[in-house]
């Protein structure tokens, strides 16, 4: 069996695993406790991904070992038969908006076969991110906000106000906020849920031209996976506040602490990414109740024939 084949047999069951965690994470949507949610959604997405034939490893997950029960760095999962699999996962992206009832929370992973995911550790990254079609070196992470907005534009055949930035509304990002508006450009902010942001830029979901700002260095790799699969540019650092952050990335294997990652070391080979809505977003639905049957929406993209699918799943309550 091509390698290729190996990770796409997985799709189904790696889409059935989010369900379970969008469905888990459903019951706590709106109910103000977050802690909650998110273990609802993690010990359902265990159990989906231990039903699955491979030989599982997790390389972004909950946290470290001593501080996540389950779904830790480097936990095994799967039955141990079958191909070698690393895993990045969030099972359950946006945990304030499922605890307020707010758009774009999602149960969100990323498989493929061993090596094709940066080892991150669970601290900030700065990002950028653009969609397909655009020259090669149209953005980079060190260059100024307003001139990789200038430069974004050119490319489009467009002018900066034409340019809309997805922006994660933080106060450490004003100064992005500043430069779109002295470009004449326009920002998207959001909440939460930097995942289904730097996403937009490729034409999933809110329509965006550009993503910039600092998040999750976990959601950086598991957004560059998702624009492996549908295309797109972007580039990422690893950002440490104390030595404890840069003691976390040593023991996942980072050696260049000021490495600027381009898209291709992020996510370096095929991958599936899978993105089960838990409250209705910009990619895809929440979960729906239906008497006994639970309606799910899941994005499922494939970075081997870069296929993007909608599945839609009713599913008895068990
Ligand atoms: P949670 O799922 O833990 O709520 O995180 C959501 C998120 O908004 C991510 O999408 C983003 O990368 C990160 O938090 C930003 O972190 P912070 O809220 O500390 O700025």
């Amino acid at each position: 069996m091509s390698e290729a084949s190996a990770l796409s047999n997985l799709a189904l069951d790696a889409v059935k695993a989010a369900e379970a965690a969008a469905i888990a994470a459903y019951h706590w949507i709106g109910k103000g406790e977050k802690e909650s949610a998110d273990q609802a959604a993690v010990d359902a997405l265990r159990t989906g991904l231990n039903a699955m034939s491979m030989k599982g490893r997790i390389v972004i997950g909950e946290g470290e070992r001593d501080e996540a029960p389950m779904l830790f760095i480097g936990e095994e999962v799967g039955n141990g038969e079958g191909p070698e699999i690393d895993i990045a996962l969030d099972p359950l992206e946006g945990t304030s908006l499922t605890a307020k009832n707010m758009p774009n929370a999602l149960a969100v992973l990323s498989l493929s076969l061993r090596g094709g995911l940066l080892h991150a550790p669970d601290t900030y990254m700065d990002k950028i991110a653009v969609g397909p079609g655009l020259p090669p070196g149209v953005i980079d992470l060190d260059a100024k906000p307003e001139d990789n907005i200038r430069n974004v534009a050119k490319a489009k055949g467009v002018t900066p106000a034409d340019i809309t930035v997805c922006i994660l509304e933080r106060e450490r990002h004003q100064y992005i906020v500043d430069a779109v508006k002295a470009v004449g450009g326009r920002v998207r902010m959001i909440p939460d849920g930097d995942v289904a942001g730097a996403m937009g830029a490729s034409g999933l979901g809110a329509p965006v031209d550009m993503y910039i700002g600092q998040g999750g260095a976990p959601e950086g790799v598991l957004a560059a996976s998702a624009l492996r699969a549908i295309g797109g540019q972007m580039q990422a650092r690893l950002v440490f506040r104390n030595e404890d952050e840069r003691a976390r990335a040593a023991r996942v294997g980072v050696t260049d602490f000021d490495r600027k990652y381009d898209l291709s070391e992020l996510s370096s080979s095929d991958c599936l990414f899978v993105a089960a809505g838990v409250t209705d977003g910009d990619l895809v639905r929440g979960v729906r109740r239906r008497g006994d049957v639970f309606v799910t929406e899941t994005l499922l993209l494939n970075s081997a024939d870069h296929s993007v699918r909608r599945v839609q799943s009713e599913l008895v309550a068990s």
